[in-house]
């Protein structure tokens, strides 16, 4: 792609100065002159070239370079909001090119802008506990980050993502996606693309609950109006979210902590819903997608250059921990746990996040401290899942984990099956995470080159790429690659069960 794009201007030069040359001299008399000669040699040479790329790359707009439709969104980004470019069909429109592997093919709704896009415009009461504008800036992947390695390259890869944001992400990547169709009848996939996350905790401390509930409901209404709902009952749609399941199915026997019901909805439960932690037990249509860490490269070159240098990286502490205490929260009392074996020994690394320590909020902080580590504890917190687990396997850092919903029962399209292969478990209940540091000090060297091996093997499909990257410039699959192929599977079994089921009737 470099060749064609830069060799037909040199090659022009060239022919011209060659042109001068040969009107000067007798007809081949030059050809004695050694210096001509090589001049003529490249003559014929770049010729054939040239004439190569003309003939068969013609310089037009027929084929959909990626450069063709990065230059048509700078160009569009003068004038527009940013987050406005990828929505523009024109510009998506020419992303459709012949790279899709023929298994996924993905209509995306053109929601109404109040379910999306709409709902940035006052980013600064997206969510109650933070300004959201600096993170949904970038379609979702925030500020750039210039302190990181590979920083200076062409693209820098670095951004300092909010955990919450993976619908942002997952949504700016089908846009560009290879297996986008614009023509529902030829899909197999139907994106909703609603901002559920973002909006739910813009209303975490609204009272009302039918206040609360309203969007979801204009939602389903929206979707119920649609013809293409109708072929398979929504079984063939699907929605991603970037915050977890318990945010979108509010109980009433439970305390109330702000959440929805989108989820306990039964048209919801119709589709597929991605999220970045699924409920283990009520969630049979849900299924986990990554937490987005920091990295989102455009290119496989970036990302071979980044496995590389984390197979290389030193790691002088055999275990580290990063996080807060939790006050009253009996789900947490492992932190405190962990938190004290790490100060007692002398191969821990503690990065301590009460009190507000900068450090926890600074991506190069926790990166380098992962980076040195061989083993990073992943407690449960909040929740059972924790962005951590992603920040960890892309430092190489090969996780622990303390419950089984931290990662096992959630992430099924995108881990080994075997989990010992890329992680150690210690029940939280039991002996062993009473002494973590033994438990580690007992396996052998060779186990834990293998497992960290793997873990760094699995960063390609844990990582968001860069939405502006198409696939045929990526080179690796992503996140949004592996969830789709997944999904499009799960969807044809789900179609085809239901056919059966109604035949047998
Ligand atoms: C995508 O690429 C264009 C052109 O390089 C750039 O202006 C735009 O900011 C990029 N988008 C993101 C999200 O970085
Ligand atoms: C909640 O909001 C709805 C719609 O605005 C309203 O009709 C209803 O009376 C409110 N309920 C309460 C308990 O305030
Ligand atoms: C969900 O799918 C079933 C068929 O499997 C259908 O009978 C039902 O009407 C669908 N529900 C909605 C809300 O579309």
């Amino acid at each position: 792609m470099l060749l064609s794009k830069r060799q037909p201007s040199s090659a022009i030069q060239w022919i011209e100065k060659a042109k001068y040359h040969k009107s000067r001299e007798p007809y081949f008399k030059f050809l004695v002159n050694p210096h001509i000669r090589y001049a003529a040699f490249l003559f014929v040479f770049l010729s054939l070239w040239f004439l190569l790329h003309v003939f068969c790359f013609p310089p037009t707009k027929t084929r959909p370079l990626p450069e063709t439709q990065y230059a048509t969104t700078t160009v569009a980004a003068v004038s527009t909001a940013t987050y406005e470019v990828h929505q523009n069909p024109k510009t998506a429109a020419k992303s459709s090119s012949p790279k899709c592997n023929g298994r996924v093919s993905v209509y995306v709704y053109n929601l109404p802008p109040e379910f999306n896009m709409g709902l940035l415009d006052d980013c600064s009461h997206l969510n109650v506990y933070t300004n959201m504008c600096p993170h949904v800036a970038n379609h979702g992947l925030g500020q750039p980050l210039d302190n990181m390695d590979l920083a200076s390259s062409d693209s820098n890869p670095w951004f300092a993502t909010h955990q919450f944001i993976a619908e942002m992400i997952f949504h700016a990547r089908v846009e560009n996606h290879p297996c986008r169709t614009w023509d529902p009848a030829k899909a197999n996939l139907f994106y909703v693309p609603f901002y559920g996350g973002l909006h739910v905790s813009s209303k975490f401390r609204e009272q009302n609950h039918t206040i609360r509930d309203a969007l979801a409901f204009k939602l389903i209404d929206y979707l119920q109006d649609q013809p293409t709902w109708h072929k398979h009952n929504g079984k063939d749609h699907f929605i991603a979210l970037g915050r977890t399941s318990w945010d979108f199915m509010r109980t009433d026997s439970g305390p109330d902590f702000g959440a929805n019901c989108l989820l306990n909805l039964p048209s919801v439960n119709n589709m597929s819903v991605l999220t970045v932690e699924r409920n283990p037990w009520k969630g049979s249509n849900q299924h986990g997608i990554p937490y987005p860490s920091y990295f989102h490269p455009s290119t496989l070159d970036q990302m071979l250059t980044w496995q590389r240098m984390m197979r290389q990286s030193n790691r002088p502490y055999l275990f580290s921990f990063i996080g807060a205490p939790r006050k009253a929260v009996d789900k947490a009392a492992i932190r405190d746990e962990m938190i004290k074996q790490c100060m007692e020994s002398t191969r821990c690394k503690l990065l301590r996040c009460d009190r507000g320590n900068p450090q926890c909020y600074n991506p190069s902080e926790i990166m380098r401290v992962m980076q040195e580590s061989q083993f990073c504890l992943q407690a449960p917190g909040d929740s059972f899942t924790r962005r951590s687990t992603f920040d960890s396997i892309l430092s190489g850092c090969i996780p622990v984990f303390f419950s089984r919903h931290t990662a096992y029962t959630q992430y099924a399209w995108f881990l080994p099956e075997e989990a010992s292969k890329y992680s150690v478990y210690m029940d939280e209940q039991g002996d062993e995470s009473k002494r973590i540091e033994e438990k580690l000090l007992k396996i052998s060297k060779e186990d834990v080159e293998r497992m960290r091996a793997k873990v760094i093997d699995m960063i390609p499909r844990l990582t968001y790429a860069h939405p502006n990257a198409s696939r045929s410039d990526l080179g690796f699959e992503d996140v949004v690659d592996v969830a789709l192929e997944a999904l499009a599977q799960h969807v044809r079994n789900k179609i085809q069960d239901n056919l059966a089921t109604a035949e047998s009737r």
